[in-house]
């Protein structure tokens, strides 16, 4: 998996998997090579122990041109309506995938990030861009209007009037600006973009790992039920990730606090 010439790279390192997205010659714009590459690493690393967090990167100077105009779009132009399907079909599975990925997900954006990026940029469950990175809307440059699920991925983390002015512009936008309206977490020098992710994943690192997917998983969930339902599917969800949780986490946190008095839940993790 760490042959140069793919298009996506896996690399481990003590329990982070960063996965490259590995065209910088194509400014890791998205073909349907990397995209169906994409699902196979996803699938490998659900049940890779090394993968305890998954950070998304980018080769050279981008995290992601958006998808490639060439062979995503004008190359499938006269093909047949069923590879048209399929080649939408493998970036939405993968960018699915990544929503309700078995381990915490980070986007790590190094640099330029446009259009079809936004979706993959938006199922990771957190996002920190380099105050140098810059962010485009920029379908409407080039005559259409964001497909892929950009629109419904923008509308999910951006407000109302940032998403329009940006899909209605095609206005690029820095690293800070993307933090101020939320499309990622914070923004950083490019310099400290690596170390910042790292600390995160330490701290995702400690937590146990069937409460940080159940957690994850709920949340985003629950955020279109009405009221009853969202309550409702919340419990069900409690008490799945009590009988997945083989260590008994929850009382072995309870345990350390109330007996041992070794940890304050307020304060960290229990010791696991
Ligand atoms: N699709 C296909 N090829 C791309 C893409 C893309 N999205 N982005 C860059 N490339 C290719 C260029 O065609 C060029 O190929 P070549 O060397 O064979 O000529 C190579 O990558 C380098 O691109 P440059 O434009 O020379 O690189 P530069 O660093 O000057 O500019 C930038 C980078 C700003 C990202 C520019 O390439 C660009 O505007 N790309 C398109 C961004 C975009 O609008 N993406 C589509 C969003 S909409 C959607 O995803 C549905």
């Amino acid at each position: 998996m760490t042959d140069m010439q793919s298009p996506v790279l896996v690399e481990f390192d003590n329990g982070i998997a960063f996965v490259t997205l590995n065209r910088p010659e194509k400014r890791n714009a998205m073909n349907p090579a990397l995209n169906a590459r994409m699902l196979e690493v996803l699938d490998e690393l659900e049940g890779d122990e090394r993968c305890g967090v998954l950070v998304l990167r980018g080769a050279g100077e981008s995290w992601s041109a958006g998808m490639d105009l060439k062979e995503y779009f004008r190359d499938n132009d006269d093909k047949p309506r069923d590879i048209t399907l399929k080649a939408r079909r493998q970036s939405g599975n993968w960018w699915g995938r990544l929503m309700y990925f078995e381990r915490p997900t980070i986007a790590m954006v190094n640099g330029w990030c446009f259009g079809g990026a936004f979706t993959p940029l938006v199922s990771c469950d957190l996002a920190i861009a380099a105050e140098e990175a810059n962010f485009g809307l920029s379908e409407i440059n080039w005559g259409i209007l964001p497909g892929g699920n950009v629109t419904r991925a923008v509308a999910e983390v951006m407000r109302h009037r940032d998403a329009l002015y940006y899909i209605m512009t095609g206005e690029l936008f820095g690293g800070r600006k993307a933090a101020e309206m939320g499309l990622v977490n914070e923004a950083v020098p490019l310099a400290e973009l690596e170390t910042r992710v790292r600390k995160i994943c330490a701290s995702l690192l400690e937590k146990n790992p069937v409460t940080l997917k159940a957690a994850k998983d709920t949340y985003k969930r629950v955020r279109n039920l009405p009221w009853d339902l969202a309550d409702d599917y919340i419990y069900a969800k409690l008490e799945q990730m009590l009988f997945l949780d083989k260590t008994k986490g929850r009382d072995e946190g309870l345990k350390q606090f109330l007996d041992d008095k070794t940890y304050q839940p307020g304060l960290g993790a229990y010791k696991r």
